[in-house]
């Protein structure tokens, strides 16, 4: 077994609907070394954020193994499964969840606050703003951003504790062609640097160019696209 990376082994997720079962993961395998960069694509219902919530722990899978790691992520509970959701992973989702009322670097130290440690983090908070281009917008609040600026504003609130995966959930679902690019590039970017996994789910292929794997999901099967 590697003790490092993402190791993801023949996932299964079914939902009950309509009186019969939704298989909408069927034995899902993929592995992805610490910081590459993997696109899952694939249509509306096809199991991306299932896939997403999974890897997160927000969502258990029927069957099948999930490593991070030396992490036997189905395994946590208690305290272990709350650092994972909390420090070991980051999450970026479409809409941003900015509170409108705090600053940008208000927003980025909030995962900091149940461990008492906003203060000690302000620097990197600071630090991570100023990497993502918002070395000026520090004292902004959301309604002073841009889109693309508070989605920014997002990313570097799922980086503040370091995470080793970052799961990212359309985060580009909502900014013009350009600026989904930009951000696109900075997740890459962000990989390297921070020395985290990135897994983003995309309707968008035009963007995946940099990403060091592309998947995508067809009717519960998953298949590689580009390494
Ligand atoms: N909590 C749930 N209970 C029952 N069915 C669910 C639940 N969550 C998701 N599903 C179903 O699982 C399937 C996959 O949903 P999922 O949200 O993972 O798709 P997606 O690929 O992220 O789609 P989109 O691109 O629209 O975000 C869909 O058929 C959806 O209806
Ligand atoms: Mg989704």
């Amino acid at each position: 077994m590697q003790k490092t990376g993402l190791q993801v082994l023949e996932l299964s997720k079914s939902y009950q609907s309509g009186g019969g079962e939704n298989k909408v993961l069927k034995k899902i395998s993929f592995t992805a070394k610490d910081n590459e960069t993997v696109a899952i694509t694939g249509p509306s219902g096809s199991g991306k954020s299932t896939l997403l919530s999974i890897l997160g722990s927000l969502e258990t899978a029927d069957s099948g193994e999930l490593w991070l790691g030396s992490i036997n992520v189905a395994r946590l509970a208690g305290k272990e499964l709350y650092n994972y959701r909390n420090k070991t992973v980051g999450f970026v989702f479409q809409e941003h969840f900015l509170l409108p009322q705090c600053t940008a670097l208000e927003n980025v130290l909030l995962p900091a606050i149940p461990a008492g440690e906003g203060r000690k983090l302000k620097k990197r908070g600071g630090e991570l703003l100023v990497l993502l281009g918002l070395s000026g917008k520090l004292d902004s609040f959301p309604s002073q951003l841009s889109g693309g600026e508070k989605q920014r504003v997002a990313i570097a609130r799922a980086l503040l504790n370091s995470p080793k995966l970052l799961l990212c959930d359309e985060p580009t679902g909502n900014l013009d062609a350009v600026n989904a690019k930009k951000a696109a590039d900075i997740f890459v970017k962000l990989a390297a640097k921070e020395q985290v996994t990135v897994v983003m789910a995309t309707h968008n292929k035009e963007l995946l160019k940099n990403f060091t794997a592309v998947y995508a999901i067809d009717n519960g099967s998953l298949k590689k696209v580009k390494n």
